[in-house]
């Protein structure tokens, strides 16, 4: 994911407050008769009346139909240049046993980041073989538990793991599959990437490092190196970066090759959503063989056979199935530089949505519970938390009569939303309902005030002895 927040650039108003723009809104999503938001056959207003508000919409057909896309992107890009793809879902975006079973029935693999993401991987079933392990301090229980469950392939991102996850294959009696995470020193969002020698982050190990670690990594039996790993950003919008990292990526697998086989080359996830409708992402297929073109030009002029390849895609195939709906409560007019602004404050807030207050996200809302032939106000939607920071959308245009009661509809919250949410200003997080051919269902139950009441052992715990602990 970025790293670092800024302020969206400032949008004009639209032609049409009341609009979808098909390249931010799930696709499908439109309007019935009454101008209510319809997102997966359902509208906005009866999803609100029988789950509440705040309330997570995905889409279970756009999901599946993004994996499937996706999928036949890199293998058809994969087996023009003469090899073969693995495509994982990155869950950090959003994990749950119904999305797992999403994406495995359309063929890709999971990449997880901590036991918890491989625990509900598992759970909801999961091949193990199929899984990608993460980490950059993954704990000697995670790296045991993931070794023992037969996982696919661990990604090392330390010289000290090295160790660790031999020494646990070793006691297992296993020989576990391993992939070491490097730096390529290039860093890449929206359409820009930068390209330096050094990285100043934790994740990884530097390049030049690469030739050492690995020569550790094949010095233990209980372990088989397969290739390198790199992740070079998110909301990326073409080739340009992945390829420049691709080619310093294979330099090193060159040399590596010299000494024994590297079968495979994964080159993350970080493909980019239109959040807005400034955000211009080139379709996954240029991408694809974009990048695909480029391994196999490096790999010619290096003279080592093409590599399989994966990527882990996360925010570009959940992200835009997702849809928060909230109900305003307040309308206040703020005298700003550039004129009136209308704070719009809704019933969530940065305990939903993180991304704007840490990242500079920008994003796009609409009235979901009506439409309106008023002209447009710039608003600001922000939340109910004690925070002024607590912002939801840093601007948008809606119709000027927005109103306390009415729906409004976020776009392209599927990924990072939830699996962000905290409980901040003890605010309950709001259940995910999956929406397809008009009907709705609960695939993350919500919490309740009695769930965060019965997590505090100052209240809950009233026979023990919750004011110290005796030997
Ligand atoms: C190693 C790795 N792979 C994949 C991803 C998924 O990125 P995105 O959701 O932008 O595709 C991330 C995101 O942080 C990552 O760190």
């Amino acid at each position: 994911m970025s790293s670092s927040a800024s302020v969206p650039a400032l949008r004009g108003a639209p032609a049409d407050p009341n609009a979808l723009d098909p390249k931010v809104w799930p696709e499908g999503a439109h309007r019935d008769e009454a101008g209510r938001l319809v997102v997966g056959g359902v509208d906005a207003a009866a999803l609100a009346a029988r789950f509440g508000t705040p309330l997570y919409v995905v889409d279970e057909q756009v999901a599946r139909s993004r994996a499937a896309r996706t999928r036949a992107a890199f293998e058809r890009a994969a087996a023009s240049v003469g090899t073969s793809v693995t495509v994982y879902y990155a869950g950090k975006a959003f994990l749950s046993g119904a999305v797992v079973r999403w994406m495995t029935d359309e063929g890709l693999a999971i990449d997880v980041a901590t036991g918890g993401e491989f625990a509900v991987a598992l759970a909801a079933g999961a091949e193990p073989a199929r899984i990608g392990f993460h980490g950059n301090n993954k704990s000697l229980s995670e790296i045991e538990r993931a070794v023992a469950a037969g996982v696919g392939t661990i990604i090392i991102d330390s010289e000290v793991e090295v160790r660790r996850v031999a020494d646990a294959a070793s006691r297992a009696g296993r020989v576990q599959r391993v992939r070491l995470r490097v730096n390529s020193g290039v860093h890449a969002s929206t359409h820009e990437f930068l390209a330096t020698a050094h990285e100043d982050q934790k994740f990884g190990i530097a390049l030049p490092d690469a030739a050492r670690v690995v020569a550790d990594i094949r010095s233990h039996d209980s372990l088989d190196f397969v290739g390198l790993h790199c992740h070079i950003g998110s909301q990326i919008f073409d080739a340009a970066g992945f390829a420049e990292s691709a080619e310093r990526l294979l330099s090193v697998h060159a040399e590596l090759s010299a000494v024994a086989p590297v079968p495979e080359l994964n080159l993350g996830g970080g493909f980019g959503i239109a959040y807005t409708e400034a955000d211009e992402p080139a379709p996954i297929e240029e991408i694809a063989d974009g990048i695909a073109r480029a391994v196999a030009r490096a790999c010619e002029r290096l003279g080592v056979p093409v590599p399989r390849l994966a990527f882990e895609p996360g925010r570009s195939i959940i992200g835009p199935a997702g849809v928060t709906l909230y109900t305003v409560g307040t309308v206040k007019p703020v005298p700003t530089d550039e004129g009136w602004r209308h704070y719009v404050s809704v019933d969530g807030g940065m305990s939903d949505n993180i991304r704007t207050a840490m990242y500079g996200a920008a994003y796009t809302a609409r009235l979901a519970s009506r439409v309106s032939d008023e002209p447009a106000s710039l608003v600001r939607v922000v939340g109910k938390h004690c925070e002024s920071g607590d912002v939801v959308v840093d601007h948008d245009w809606i119709p000027h009569d927005v109103a306390p009661g009415d729906l409004l509809a976020v776009a392209a919250t599927g990924a990072y939303c939830w699996s962000l949410a905290s409980n901040y200003n003890h605010v309950p997080r709001p259940p995910v309902v999956a929406v397809s051919g008009g009907v709705a269902r609960v695939i993350v139950h919500g919490e309740t005030e009695e769930d965060l009441l019965a997590r505090d052992a100052g209240l809950s715990d009233h026979d023990d002895d919750a004011h110290g602990v005796t030997a």
